[in-house]
């Protein structure tokens, strides 16, 4: 573990010699230095720019030289103070460095929330699961392939979400409250592809087979690629809103990434991890798989709560045409999760199977479907596998494999005596 004062040493050692950055520096002139010291002629700006030579004397002068206000005037979203009334989900003109007042309450509590629930990947104890996962005994083949697929798909899945999120998402909310959630989601996803990483190490599995199952696995390759194709409109750095066409593809986007890939494609993985750690198996990769599903659920209503106040703020966008089309994006999200959970369970496996799985999977369109204001697809689908939404409304608890009792606030944990 690294210390602060091997730090320092670590500097001192790779500082490069006093000697060696000599001849970059350029020498004042005398006469420079000189009228530096007498009492304050008064030079124009640009003589100036031109005699400050070394580099304390330009950064001095490059300070004096900023004038505030043409850049501020440049900014797109003005310079005033921000009333509550100027702000906006999207295409909004006011400023974006102004996080308060708020507008959105809902969108602050959820960052407050985000931070309250706070975890990290090594917290979790792996050795059960190594010891099992190396017993040849341990697991039988069905469920071996269940853990794989898991992460093989989620090693991934959470890397394609962040990249839409800072790549592409992010500077098309204009609302400070928002990104700061948004700020908080970003950093939750680098959380679970670590706890996927780690898993993937602690159990010593081939890597390189687990995150390219991405692209070589047909069945994970094929919701890969749905969620990519929805990243791609809004991606291109020239892309911006403020059209119909423009603000409607930025809504295919976050419902292809809220609704669709977190709000289905993380169902099936998800419910059989958990599965199995209910049946005492794979506790940790499960417990891991847990905090991950309770930050997940939070996502999913953050994006669907921004997705409604787009609709609620730009009502010409929610046109009968674009209702259709959003319905077939859910109804493919569902297919593609049904045939995944065809391909990992061929069989009966942890007191569950695909046609299970299929109704709970078409019990999720339903709800995901009336979230967005739409109506159900699935007439009467049932949930089968209830205890699922009993985890992830745990808030602080005490978690369920009873390994030990977790509390994640950690604000107020510093102490500086
Ligand atoms: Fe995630
Ligand atoms: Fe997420």
């Amino acid at each position: 573990m690294l210390n602060w004062d091997e730090y320092n040493d670590d500097e001192l050692a790779v500082a490069p010699a006093p000697a060696a950055l000599e001849p970059t520096i350029p020498k004042a002139p005398p006469e420079k230095v000189e009228a530096e010291q007498a009492p304050a002629p008064k030079v124009t700006t640009e003589v100036a720019s031109e005699t400050a030579n070394d580099p304390v004397s330009r950064a001095q002068q490059a300070i004096k030289d900023i004038d505030p206000t043409p850049g501020i005037e440049e900014l797109e979203m003005g310079a005033a103070r921000v009333s509550v009334d100027e702000k906006a989900m999207i295409n909004c003109r006011a400023d974006l460095n102004q996080l308060v007042p708020f507008k959105y309450d809902w969108a602050w509590q959820k960052y407050l929330d985000g931070c309250a629930n706070h975890w990290m990947p090594q917290e979790v104890n792996m050795t059960a699961d190594i010891a099992l996962w190396k017993n040849p005994e341990g697991l039988s083949d069905d469920e071996r392939q269940i853990v794989m697929r898991s992460l093989g798909y989620f090693s991934t899945a959470d890397s394609l979400v962040a990249n839409n999120l800072v790549l592409a998402v992010y500077r098309l909310i204009t609302n400070p409250e928002c990104r700061q959630y948004l700020l908080r989601q970003a950093f939750e996803e680098a959380i679970h592809t670590h706890a996927y990483q780690y898993c993937i190490e602690s159990l010593g599995m081939d890597e390189g087979e687990i995150f390219n199952m991405y692209r070589e696995v047909p069945s994970v390759a094929n919701k890969a690629a749905w969620s990519i194709a929805h990243t791609q409109g809004i991606s291109d750095p020239t892309f911006v809103t403020g059209t119909l066409e423009a603000d409607q593809e930025l809504l295919r986007n976050l419902i292809g990434f809220y609704a669709v890939t977190e709000g289905i494609f993380f169902y099936c993985g998800f419910t059989q991890i958990l599965s199995m750690g209910r049946r005492n198996k794979m506790t940790g990769v499960a417990e891991q798989f847990q905090y991950i599903l309770r930050d997940e659920s939070m996502h999913l209503n953050f994006g669907i709560d921004v997705i409604n106040q787009i609709k609620l703020e730009n009502p010409h966008l929610w046109t009968e045409e674009f209702k259709a089309e959003v319905m077939q994006m859910v109804l493919e999200g569902t297919e593609l999760e049904i045939a995944y959970a065809r391909d990992t369970m061929p069989r009966g496996v942890l007191g569950m199977n695909a046609s299970m799985m299929e109704e709970y999977l078409q019990f999720i369109a339903n709800r995901r479907l009336a979230q967005l204001g739409l109506p159900e697809q699935y007439p009467g689908a049932q949930n089968p596998f209830p205890w699922m939404s009993e985890i992830m409304d745990l808030r602080k608890e005490k978690n369920f494999f009873e390994t030990r009792v977790i509390e994640y606030q950690t604000g107020g944990a510093l102490s500086w005596d």
